[in-house]
Protein backbone atom coordinates (compact mmCIF):
# COMPACT_ATOMS: atom_id res chain seq x y z
CA UNK A 1 0.00 0.00 0.00
CA UNK A 2 1.64 3.17 -0.99
CA UNK A 3 1.48 6.09 2.05
CA UNK A 4 0.40 9.33 1.37
CA UNK A 5 0.82 11.55 3.92
CA UNK A 6 -0.98 14.79 2.16
CA UNK A 7 -3.46 13.72 -0.35
CA UNK A 8 -6.73 14.05 1.37
CA UNK A 9 -8.45 11.73 -0.57
CA UNK A 10 -6.15 8.32 0.07
CA UNK A 11 -5.62 8.51 3.84
CA UNK A 12 -3.27 5.66 3.95
CA UNK A 13 -1.46 6.88 7.11
CA UNK A 14 1.88 5.42 8.51
CA UNK A 15 1.69 5.10 12.60
CA UNK A 16 4.56 3.75 14.85
CA UNK A 17 3.92 1.87 18.01
CA UNK A 18 6.42 2.71 20.45
CA UNK A 19 7.21 1.78 23.62
CA UNK A 20 9.56 -0.92 26.21
CA UNK A 21 9.32 -3.99 25.75
CA UNK A 22 6.10 -5.86 26.76
CA UNK A 23 4.17 -3.01 27.36
CA UNK A 24 1.76 -4.56 25.17
CA UNK A 25 2.44 -2.94 21.55
CA UNK A 26 1.07 -6.35 19.76
CA UNK A 27 -1.80 -6.83 21.75
CA UNK A 28 -2.94 -3.14 21.43
CA UNK A 29 -2.50 -3.47 17.69
CA UNK A 30 -4.15 -7.33 17.74
CA UNK A 31 -6.84 -5.79 19.63
CA UNK A 32 -7.73 -2.97 17.02
CA UNK A 33 -7.51 -4.70 14.41
CA UNK A 34 -8.63 -8.45 15.11
CA UNK A 35 -10.51 -7.78 18.22
CA UNK A 36 -8.51 -10.37 19.84
CA UNK A 37 -6.48 -11.04 22.94
CA UNK A 38 -3.89 -13.20 24.17
CA UNK A 39 -1.95 -13.69 27.73
CA UNK A 40 0.81 -15.41 25.84
CA UNK A 41 3.98 -13.29 25.45
CA UNK A 42 5.63 -13.95 21.98
CA UNK A 43 8.37 -10.71 21.60
CA UNK A 44 8.30 -9.29 18.29
CA UNK A 45 11.26 -9.46 16.49
CA UNK A 46 12.18 -6.56 14.04
CA UNK A 47 8.98 -5.13 12.73
CA UNK A 48 5.58 -6.26 12.44
CA UNK A 49 2.55 -4.32 10.15
CA UNK A 50 -0.86 -4.32 10.60
CA UNK A 51 -3.81 -2.49 8.47
CA UNK A 52 -6.46 -0.85 10.08
CA UNK A 53 -9.33 0.48 7.72
CA UNK A 54 -11.67 2.81 9.35
CA UNK A 55 -14.92 4.51 8.01
CA UNK A 56 -14.40 8.09 8.67
CA UNK A 57 -17.31 10.98 10.43
CA UNK A 58 -17.55 12.18 7.21
CA UNK A 59 -17.60 8.70 5.22
CA UNK A 60 -13.93 8.51 3.72
CA UNK A 61 -12.24 5.62 4.04
CA UNK A 62 -9.08 6.08 6.51
CA UNK A 63 -6.59 3.48 6.94
CA UNK A 64 -3.94 2.93 9.30
CA UNK A 65 -0.77 1.38 8.74
CA UNK A 66 0.13 -0.18 11.87
CA UNK A 67 4.18 0.00 12.61
CA UNK A 68 4.79 -2.67 15.27
CA UNK A 69 8.45 -2.04 16.33
CA UNK A 70 9.99 -4.88 18.36
CA UNK A 71 10.69 -2.86 21.98
CA UNK A 72 14.05 -4.51 21.78
CA UNK A 73 14.70 -2.58 18.71
CA UNK A 74 15.51 0.51 20.37
CA UNK A 75 18.99 -0.80 22.20
CA UNK A 76 20.19 -1.88 18.43
CA UNK A 77 20.58 1.87 16.22
CA UNK A 78 16.55 2.21 15.01
CA UNK A 79 16.33 1.90 11.72
CA UNK A 80 15.64 5.09 9.87
CA UNK A 81 13.37 3.09 7.34
CA UNK A 82 11.11 2.73 10.36
CA UNK A 83 10.70 6.05 10.99
CA UNK A 84 10.54 7.10 7.50
CA UNK A 85 7.22 9.02 6.14
CA UNK A 86 4.89 8.37 9.30
CA UNK A 87 2.57 10.95 10.50
CA UNK A 88 2.23 9.88 14.04
CA UNK A 89 2.87 7.45 17.16
CA UNK A 90 1.39 5.77 20.17
CA UNK A 91 3.73 5.31 22.66
CA UNK A 92 3.24 2.98 24.97
CA UNK A 93 3.60 2.26 28.91
CA UNK A 94 2.65 -0.35 31.24
CA UNK A 95 0.74 0.66 34.58
CA UNK A 96 2.36 -2.17 36.54
CA UNK A 97 5.57 -1.55 34.80
CA UNK A 98 7.44 2.15 36.63
CA UNK A 99 10.19 2.02 34.26
CA UNK A 100 8.49 2.24 31.35
CA UNK A 101 7.82 5.36 31.79
CA UNK A 102 11.41 6.32 31.39
CA UNK A 103 11.52 4.42 28.10
CA UNK A 104 8.57 6.52 26.49
CA UNK A 105 11.05 9.75 27.47
CA UNK A 106 13.47 7.81 25.27
CA UNK A 107 11.31 6.89 22.36
CA UNK A 108 9.41 9.88 22.14
CA UNK A 109 12.99 12.24 21.62
CA UNK A 110 14.20 9.63 19.44
CA UNK A 111 10.69 9.96 17.45
CA UNK A 112 10.55 14.08 17.06
CA UNK A 113 14.23 13.62 15.97
CA UNK A 114 13.72 11.59 12.93
CA UNK A 115 10.10 12.55 12.04
CA UNK A 116 8.63 15.62 10.93
CA UNK A 117 5.35 16.73 9.10
CA UNK A 118 5.42 19.00 6.11
CA UNK A 119 4.79 21.86 8.31
CA UNK A 120 8.18 21.38 10.01
CA UNK A 121 6.53 20.19 13.35
CA UNK A 122 6.76 16.78 14.91
CA UNK A 123 4.51 14.27 14.07
CA UNK A 124 1.21 13.80 17.03
CA UNK A 125 2.23 11.61 19.59
CA UNK A 126 -0.01 9.91 22.04
CA UNK A 127 1.08 8.26 25.37
CA UNK A 128 -1.36 4.94 26.08
CA UNK A 129 -0.77 3.70 29.47
CA UNK A 130 -1.30 0.18 28.59
CA UNK A 131 -2.51 -2.53 30.91
CA UNK A 132 -4.90 0.14 32.86
CA UNK A 133 -6.73 -3.37 34.24
CA UNK A 134 -3.77 -4.03 36.47
CA UNK A 135 -3.23 -1.92 39.70
CA UNK A 136 -1.40 0.70 38.58
CA UNK A 137 1.89 1.68 40.38
CA UNK A 138 3.69 4.77 40.56
CA UNK A 139 2.90 7.28 38.44
CA UNK A 140 0.28 5.30 36.40
CA UNK A 141 -1.48 5.42 39.28
CA UNK A 142 -1.04 9.39 39.40
CA UNK A 143 -3.27 11.30 37.23
CA UNK A 144 -2.15 15.19 37.98
CA UNK A 145 1.84 13.28 37.64
CA UNK A 146 0.38 11.38 33.89
CA UNK A 147 -0.95 15.00 32.76
CA UNK A 148 2.39 16.68 33.86
CA UNK A 149 4.45 13.81 32.32
CA UNK A 150 2.31 14.20 28.86
CA UNK A 151 2.76 18.08 28.63
CA UNK A 152 6.78 18.20 29.82
CA UNK A 153 7.40 15.60 27.09
CA UNK A 154 5.36 16.71 23.88
CA UNK A 155 2.57 14.50 23.62
CA UNK A 156 -0.56 15.10 22.28
CA UNK A 157 -2.22 13.92 25.18
CA UNK A 158 -2.34 11.00 27.20
CA UNK A 159 -5.19 7.56 27.78
CA UNK A 160 -5.55 5.14 30.03
CA UNK A 161 -6.24 1.77 27.75
CA UNK A 162 -6.24 -1.57 28.06
CA UNK A 163 -5.75 -4.28 25.00
CA UNK A 164 -6.97 -7.13 27.56
CA UNK A 165 -9.96 -5.43 28.26
CA UNK A 166 -10.44 -3.73 25.30
CA UNK A 167 -10.46 0.16 27.01
CA UNK A 168 -9.94 3.15 25.49
CA UNK A 169 -8.26 2.34 22.01
CA UNK A 170 -10.64 3.24 19.70
CA UNK A 171 -11.00 6.61 21.23
CA UNK A 172 -7.06 6.86 21.48
CA UNK A 173 -7.28 6.42 17.54
CA UNK A 174 -10.19 8.62 16.93
CA UNK A 175 -7.88 11.60 18.84
CA UNK A 176 -5.33 11.05 16.78
CA UNK A 177 -6.82 11.01 13.54
CA UNK A 178 -8.24 13.94 14.10
CA UNK A 179 -4.80 15.65 14.92
CA UNK A 180 -3.77 14.28 11.70
CA UNK A 181 -6.34 15.37 10.17
CA UNK A 182 -6.47 18.90 10.94
CA UNK A 183 -2.33 18.91 9.99
CA UNK A 184 -2.45 17.88 6.79
P1 LIG B 1 7.73 -6.60 22.43
O1 LIG B 1 7.23 -7.13 21.11
O2 LIG B 1 8.71 -7.51 23.06
O3 LIG B 1 8.27 -5.21 22.33
O4 LIG B 1 6.45 -6.55 23.45
P2 LIG B 1 5.01 -5.88 23.19
O5 LIG B 1 5.05 -4.47 23.64
O6 LIG B 1 4.54 -6.14 21.81
O7 LIG B 1 4.09 -6.67 24.25
P3 LIG B 1 2.98 -7.78 23.95
O8 LIG B 1 1.82 -7.18 23.23
O9 LIG B 1 3.62 -8.96 23.35
O10 LIG B 1 2.46 -8.09 25.44
C1 LIG B 1 3.32 -8.49 26.47
C2 LIG B 1 2.54 -9.21 27.55
O11 LIG B 1 1.62 -8.30 28.18
C3 LIG B 1 1.68 -10.37 27.02
O12 LIG B 1 1.74 -11.43 27.95
C4 LIG B 1 0.28 -9.78 26.97
O13 LIG B 1 -0.74 -10.76 27.15
C5 LIG B 1 0.30 -8.81 28.14
N1 LIG B 1 -0.63 -7.67 27.94
C6 LIG B 1 -0.70 -6.87 26.87
N2 LIG B 1 -1.66 -5.95 27.00
C7 LIG B 1 -2.23 -6.16 28.21
C8 LIG B 1 -3.28 -5.52 28.94
O14 LIG B 1 -3.91 -4.56 28.50
N3 LIG B 1 -3.54 -6.02 30.18
C9 LIG B 1 -2.88 -7.09 30.71
N4 LIG B 1 -3.22 -7.50 31.93
N5 LIG B 1 -1.89 -7.72 30.05
C10 LIG B 1 -1.56 -7.26 28.82
MG1 LIG C 1 5.43 -7.01 20.20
Amino acid sequence: VEISRNNKDRKVWKILILGEVSVGKTSLIKRYVHNFFSQHYRPTIGVDFALKQLVWEDESVIMLQLWDIAGQERFESMNRVYYKGAVGSFILTDAANPDSFKSAVRWKKDFDAKVNMEDGQPAPSILLVNKCDLEKVGMASDVVQLHSFAQENGFLTWCYVSAKENIGIDDAAKTLIRKILARI
